[in-house]
């Protein structure tokens, strides 16, 4: 059965899609583990970096969603399997809410394909809305990308409270699986201090990784739609992330 991973943050821009797709990468090279990746978010980025146009998809997570129809699978792209999302899913907050037990639409669909895979990693959209409570509901684990700015760190209480909340509101097991500090410019006393607080306020609570470098190879790795291991194999950040996605591995 399948570990079901969210890639949860409210605030955009924090790394979570770059998260996503390079851990659903490490995850894919690692011996018989077979990983799928969601796409939750309307902007449908992670569906871009993966290389596939939203625009040119006849069926989207929001058909599994709303007509609950299988989830659209496009396979085996650089070892992973992706449901794209597009625009659309924009609308379907909306569409579902006259739905009886919504919140359940992901968690359904997904439950029909969970003894394919090893890991399933949902990517989040930037916002507190139904499409992260589903996002939520889905998983069984969350794991939580934070910047290393004074107001990213602000925004994690939001996160842990959300999760907090829907724990107790659902019948399955949810936990944290970690802190990723991203986007982490260790030249700067800012980010250093940050850092700093950002451990010493959670590690009590879970684990918090190495914090990934901010980095121009992860845009450009984006922008020639290439997992940051294959664009540029020796970048120091493809060990964080290869030790996080052992850790995924190792969780219960
Ligand atoms: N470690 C990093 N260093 C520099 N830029 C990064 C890093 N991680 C992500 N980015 C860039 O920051 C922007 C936001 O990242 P993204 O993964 O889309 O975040 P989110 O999904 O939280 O909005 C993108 O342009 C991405 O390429
Ligand atoms: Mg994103």
């Amino acid at each position: 059965m399948a570990k079901v991973i969210t890639i949860f943050n409210q605030a955009g821009g924090v790394g979570k899609t770059s998260l996503t797709m390079n851990l659903g990468y490490q995850l894919g090279q690692r011996k018989k583990q077979k990983v799928l990746l969601i796409d939750m978010d309307p902007q449908a980025s992670l569906t871009i970096f993966m290389g596939v146009d939203p625009t040119e998809q006849e069926a989207t997570v929001k058909d599994a969603i709303l007509d609950k129809k299988a989830l659209p699978i496009l396979s085996e792209i650089h070892g992973m399997d992706l449901v794209p999302a597009n625009i659309l899913l924009s609308a379907a907050e909306m569409q579902l809410s006259s739905v009886l037990r919504r919140e359940l639409r992901l968690k359904q669909a997904i439950d029909k394909v969970t003894d394919r895979y090893s890991f399933i990693l949902i990517d989040s959209p930037p916002s507190l809305g139904m499409l992260s409570t589903l996002s939520l509901v889905a998983a069984n684990y969350v794991l939580v990308p934070s910047q290393t700015q004074f107001k990213s760190i602000q925004g994690t209480n939001l996160v842990l409270q959300t999760i907090a909340d829907v724990r107790d509101a659902i019948d399955h097991k949810l936990e944290l699986a970690g802190v990723v500090p991203t986007i982490y410019a260790k030249g700067t006393l800012q980010d250093r201090e940050a850092l700093g607080v950002l451990e010493s306020q959670l590690s009590a609570i879970t684990k918090v990784y190495s914090p990934l470098p901010r980095s121009t190879a992860f845009p450009d790795a984006s922008q020639e739609r290439l997992p940051l291991a294959v664009f540029s194999p020796k970048h120091p950040a493809v060990t964080i992330l290869k030790q996080i996605a052992k850790d995924l591995e190792k969780l219960p």
